[in-house]
C-alpha cells in the first residue's frame, strides 16, 4: 500500500491575518516496507504532513494517495484508512486513560467493532510487541515509568494492526536508556513485522543507526531525501538548517583533514570504527 503524496501544501489559519504555511509543497512516495527517518528541527513541518498520512488534518491543496486511492475522494473512508495508518502522538502517554493498561490498550480495536474475544487477543498481542509484562496489565497506567507508558500508548496504536505506523518523536522526554528503549522496540517491530515506519526525530543520532531512507525537512519542504550516507555527505549544509549530523561523521572528518584515510560516508559507530581500525593499519 504506497502512500504518494502529490503537491501537498498546508496553511494554517488560511483566512486570517496568521496565516502560516506549515507544509509547502511537498512530493514523496514511501513505498511498503520501508524503515523512513523524518527528520527537522522545532516547527519545520514534521508533525503537520504526519496528521495528513491518515487524515486528521486536510490539505490546502495537494492529494494523498493511498493504495492509488486519493484520501480526499468523496466518500473515502477515513475510519478504514485510521485503522490502517496508525499514529503515535508525541507525548502519547498524554492520551492514556483507561483504568488498567490492558482496558487502555483494548480501546482502538473494541472501536474496530471486534469481538471481544478478537479484541482481547489483539491487545495481548501488541503489550507483548512491546515488552509490557503481565503482571503490569491490570495496573494504572498512571503508575507506570515513562518508558513503560510510552510503550503502552505505542500498543494500543498497534493493536489496531496497522499496515503503516507513524511515531511522531517517540523518544522525545526520555532519558538516553529509555531512548535506546523504544528505538531498540521500534528496530524491532519493523525487522519483525511488514509494517512501513516512519520515524519522526530531531536527532540524527536517533535515526542513522536504524532506517533506510531519511527525508530532511525545512520550512515545509523536503529538502534532502536518501539513504543516511547520502544524506550525511551534506553534513555542512544540515549544520546551516540547524541539524547535527550523527558525532562520527564529525570524528571521521576530523580524521581525514588530519591525514587519516577514513571513509567519509560512515554513519554508524561501527561503520566509523572499523574505517578508523583500517587506516590505523
Ligand atoms: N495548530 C496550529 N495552528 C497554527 N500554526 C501551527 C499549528 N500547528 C503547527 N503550526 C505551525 O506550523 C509550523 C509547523 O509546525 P509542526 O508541524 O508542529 O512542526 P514540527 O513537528 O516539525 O515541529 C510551525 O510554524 C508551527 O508554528
Ligand atoms: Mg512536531
Amino acid at each position: 500500500m504506497p502512500i504518494q503524496i502529490e503537491h501537498l501544501t498546508h496553511i494554517y489559519g488560511d483566512d486570517t491575518t496568521l496565516a502560516v504555511k506549515a507544509l509547502d509543497d511537498i512530493n514523496l512516495t514511501i513505498s511498503d516496507g520501508e524503515f523512513i527517518g523524518l527528520i527537522g528541527h522545532t516547527g519545520s513541518g514534521k508533525s503537520t504532513l504526519v496528521q495528513h498520512l491518515n487524515g486528521l488534518l486536510k490539505a490546502s491543496s495537494g492529494s494523498i494517495l493511498f493504495d492509488g486511492q486519493n484520501i480526499y475522494d468523496k466518500g473515502y473512508d477515513l475510519k478504514a484508512l485510521r485503522s490502517q495508518v496508525g499514529l503515535v502522538f508525541q507525548y502519547p502517554e498524554h492520551q492514556l486513560f483507561e483504568i488498567d493498561v490492558f482496558s487502555d490498550v483494548c480501546f482502538g480495536p473494541k472501536n474496530l467493532g471486534l469481538s471481544e474475544e478478537e479484541v482481547k487477543e489483539r491487545a495481548t498481542k501488541a503489550l507483548e510487541s512491546v515488552g509490557i509484562p503481565k503482571e503490569l496489565y491490570n495496573q494504572s497506567p498512571f503508575d507506570l515509568s515513562g518508558g513503560q507508558k510510552r510503550r503502552v500508548a505505542i500498543a494500543g496504536v498497534l493493536a489496531m494492526d496497522p499496515k503503516v505506523l507513524i511515531l511522531d518523536e517517540p523518544t522525545a522526554g526520555l532519558d538516553p536508556q529509555g531512548r535506546e528503549e523504544i528505538l531498540d522496540l521500534i528496530k524491532g517491530l519493523q525487522t519483525k513485522s511488514h509494517m512501513t515506519i516512519l520515524l519522526v526525530s530531531h536527532s540524527m543520532e536517533d535515526v542513522a543507526e536504524y532506517v533506510d531512507r531519511i527525508l530532511v525537512m525545512n520550512h515545509g519542504r523536503v529538502v534532502y531525501d536518501g539513504t543516511p550516507k547520502e544524506v550525511f555527505a551534506h553534513y555542512k549544509e544540515l549544520e546551516d538548517i540547524g541539524l547535527a549530523c550523527p558525532q562520527v561523521t564529525y570524528v571521521c572528518h576530523d580524521l581525514h583533514d588530519a591525514g587519516f584515510d577514513v571513509d567519509l560516508t560512515a554513519t554508524t559507530v561501527d561503520e566509523a570504527k572499523e574505517s578508523i581500525l583500517r587506516a590505523l593499519g
